[in-house]
C-alpha cells in the first residue's frame, strides 16, 4: 500500500516521503480499515510516540496521522462490534502506524460508526479536535451551564470545537487568537473575542474555565483570571502556571466511542460545524505539510475520492 513515512526525527516535515509499505494485518481486537480520509496534527513529529514504541524501541519508518474515516475490510481474532463493509471513523493509537496510508490496523474500540450522510473528509476532521474539546470541557473542566469559558485559539481546530460545545452547553464563551481570527471565532459562536496581540486579556475579568492551546505567558496570565474553584485545562504539556484557588489539568486526548457518537450526531443535526482548512490528495500530502502558508483549521488528506 502507499503511505507517508518518516524516518528522521530531526528532519521535520521535510523528511516525509510517499512510499510503498506492507499491507497491515489485524492483531487481536483490531480491524483493518481502508482509509478514505485522514487527519494530521502539525505537532505529531515532535511526539516521542511517532518515533518509538511502548518499550522505547525505534519504530521507524513510521506512518504519521491519527485520525481516519473509512471502511472496515477485515477483523482480527476476537474482534467484536464492527463488521466488514462498515463505515467508521476514529482515533488511531499514538504508538502504532497511523492513517496517512491506504490502510491501517487499529483497535475496534478506537472507532465509531460513521453515518452514511457524513462525508469521509468530515469524519476524519472530528476525532482529535472534537474529543479534545469534549474531554477538556466536560471531563477535566467539569463545565456547568452558566459558567464563563476562556477559549484560546478559538478559530483553530480545537478552539472552534471548544467554542461550539461550550456554547451549546450554556456557557458564556470568550474566544482569543490573532486579529484576523475575530470574525471566524464569533461565527463559530464565541460571545466575545480578545485579540491577544493588541487587546488586554486581563480586561475579560474572572472566568470559570480556561481552555489553553497556547501555553507560556498566555497560560500564566490566564491562570490568574480563574475564579475560586475554577479550572485551567491545557493540552500543550504539563501546566507551568496554576490558578491560585483552582485546578490546573493537562491531558492527552483519548479515543472514546460514546463521545465520537455524540460528536458526529451534532454534526448531522447542525449543532456542530467542523473546521476544515485544506483538503489535499495523498500525492500532494508531503507538499501540503511543507507549505509555509498559515493553517486555517484541519488539514485533511483524501486517500480515496
Ligand atoms: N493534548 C492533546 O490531547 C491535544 C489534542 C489536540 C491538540 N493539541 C495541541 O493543541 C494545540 C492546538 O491544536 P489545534 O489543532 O487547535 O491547532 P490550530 O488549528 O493551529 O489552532 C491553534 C490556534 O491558536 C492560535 N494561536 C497560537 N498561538 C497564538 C498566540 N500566541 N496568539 C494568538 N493566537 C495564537 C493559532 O494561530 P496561528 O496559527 O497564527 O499560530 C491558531 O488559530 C497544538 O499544540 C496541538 O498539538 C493537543
Amino acid at each position: 500500500m502507499r503511505a507517508i513515512v518518516v524516518t528522521d526525527e530531526s528532519a521535520g516535515t521535510a523528511g516525509m516521503t510517499l512510499a510503498e509499505r506492507p499491507q497491515p494485518t489485524p492483531a487481536i481486537n483490531d480491524v483493518v480499515v481502508e482509509i478514505h480520509a485522514s487527519g494530521y496534527v502539525p505537532t505529531e513529529l515532535t511526539w516521542p510516540s511517532t518515533w518509538t514504541d511502548r518499550a522505547d524501541h525505534n519504530r521507524t519508518p513510521s506512518v504519521p496521522g491519527h485520525e481516519l474515516a473509512g471502511v472496515v475490510t477485515a477483523l482480527g481474532y476476537g474482534t467484536t462490534g464492527l463488521s466488514v463493509g462498515q463505515r467508521v471513523f476514529g482515533l488511531a493509537d499514538w504508538h502504532r502506524d497511523g492513517t496517512l496510508a491506504e490502510y491501517v490496523a487499529i483497535e475496534a474500540r478506537n472507532l465509531a460508526p460513521l453515518p452514511g450522510d457524513v462525508d469521509f473528509s468530515v469524519g476524519a476532521s472530528l476525532p482529535i479536535s472534537g474529543l479534545t474539546a469534549w474531554q477538556g470541557l466536560f471531563q477535566h473542566g467539569r463545565l456547568e451551564a452558566g459558567q464563563t469559558v476562556l477559549a484560546h485559539g478559538a478559530a483553530g481546530a480545537v478552539g472552534t470545537m471548544v467554542t461550539q460545545l461550550a456554547r451549546e452547553f450554556g456557557a458564556y464563551v470568550i474566544g482569543t487568537g490573532r486579529a484576523a481570527d475575530r470574525e471566524k471565532a464569533l461565527d463559530y459562536g464565541a460571545h466575545a473575542f480578545v485579540d491577544l496581540a493588541n487587546e488586554s486579556l486581563e480586561d475579560v475579568g474572572g472566568v470559570d474555565l480556561v481552555f489553553d492551546v497556547i501555553g507560556g505567558d498566555i497560560q500564566k496570565r490566564s491562570a490568574a483570571l480563574v475564579r475560586a474553584g475554577g479550572t485551567l485545562v491545557t493540552v500543550v504539556g504539563p501546566p507551568e502556571s496554576r490558578p491560585a484557588d483552582g485546578l490546573a489539568v493537562d491531558f492527552v486526548v483519548e479515543a472514546d466511542r460514546t463521545q465520537l457518537v455524540e460528536i458526529v450526531q451534532r454534526v448531522r443535526d447542525g449543532r456542530l460545524r467542523t473546521n476544515i482548512g485544506t483538503v489535499a490528495t495523498l500525492d500532494d500530502a508531503v507538499a501540503t505539510f511543507n507549505s509555509t502558508e498559515r493553517t486555517k483549521g484541519k488539514t485533511i488528506i483524501q486517500i480515496r475520492s
